[in-house]
């Protein structure tokens, strides 16, 4: 791993995610020595798949579960048993491997009303949360990057959804038009810690693009994140930051 201020760089996607899956562990742990709860918040996307695989493969019996909370950045309207579900690939490449109880998985339903299930789980966040500056504070914030510079389900051209008012909102992705649901930028800029994770060649322009601040970049709602904590890390892989 090379290390460039808040960026850092590896081999490749397995690389990243086994440096990570080992952190997060560690975060746990220290969590369960001080006996507080840990919540965060998973996204979807191929490198935290790998993530997540990792976790459950490698780690299922080196954390304490039962302090961590799982949420959602963002999940797509349809039935957790979708092969589009983000629950569903969390599901599968996770919680099936570890002794998390299930009150402690928080998952969208993609199922339900959008507009409806947005406020119920805004309020299912509210509930499990501790608030600050107005808003839930999750620990950590797990992000991916779109090659269109997309992040959570926050789409270009949907910035009203980084500073909106509420902690959840409807989305819909602008050329499929599948509804999604999402928290807003306020909640992720108000988390403890936000990470994301970019691997492979077709992120190369919009992540130079959004690290560099191009001209345009702050179109691309992932320049919108800036934790109020000032936590925030970048793990990338050499292809994702090939053209530096
Ligand atoms: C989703 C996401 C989304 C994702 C990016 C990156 O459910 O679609 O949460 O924001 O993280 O699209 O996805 P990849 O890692 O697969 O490129």
């Amino acid at each position: 791993m090379k290390q460039k201020g808040i960026v850092s760089v590896f081999t490749d996607p397995m690389e990243l995610a086994g440096y990570y899956a080992g952190e997060l562990v560690k975060m746990i742990n220290e969590a369960t020595k001080q006996k507080r709860l840990i919540r965060i918040a998973l996204s979807g996307g191929s490198t935290p798949e790998l993530l997540f695989s990792l976790l459950g493969d490698k780690y299922p019996d080196s954390a304490d579960w039962k302090y961590v909370h799982f949420f959602w950045g963002d999940e797509r309207c349809v039935a957790p048993d979708n092969e589009a579900s983000n629950y569903k690939m969390t599901r599968i490449s996770l919680f099936d491997k570890i002794a998390i109880p299930f009150a402690n998985v928080h998952r969208i339903k993609g199922e339900d009303d959008p507009e409806e299930e947005a406020l119920r789980y805004s309020e299912e966040i509210s509930l499990h949360t501790e608030k600050a500056n107005g808003w839930p504070v999750f620990d950590l914030v797990i992000l991916g990057l779109g090659d269109d510079g997309h992040t959570a389900s926050i789409f270009p051209g949907q910035l009203h959804l980084i500073g909106s008012d509420k902690i959840c909102e409807v989305a819909a992705h602008p050329l499929t038009g599948q509804k999604r649901i999402t928290i807003t930028g306020q909640v992720i800029n108000n988390a403890n810690s936000v990470v994301f994770l970019v691997t492979g060649t077709k992120k190369a322009d919009i992540l130079d693009a959004i690290l560099n601040r191009r001209s345009k970049s702050m179109d691309f709602p992932a320049s919108h994140v800036n934790p109020v904590s000032g936590n925030i890390r970048w793990l990338i892989d050499e292809d994702a930051f090939s053209l530096r």
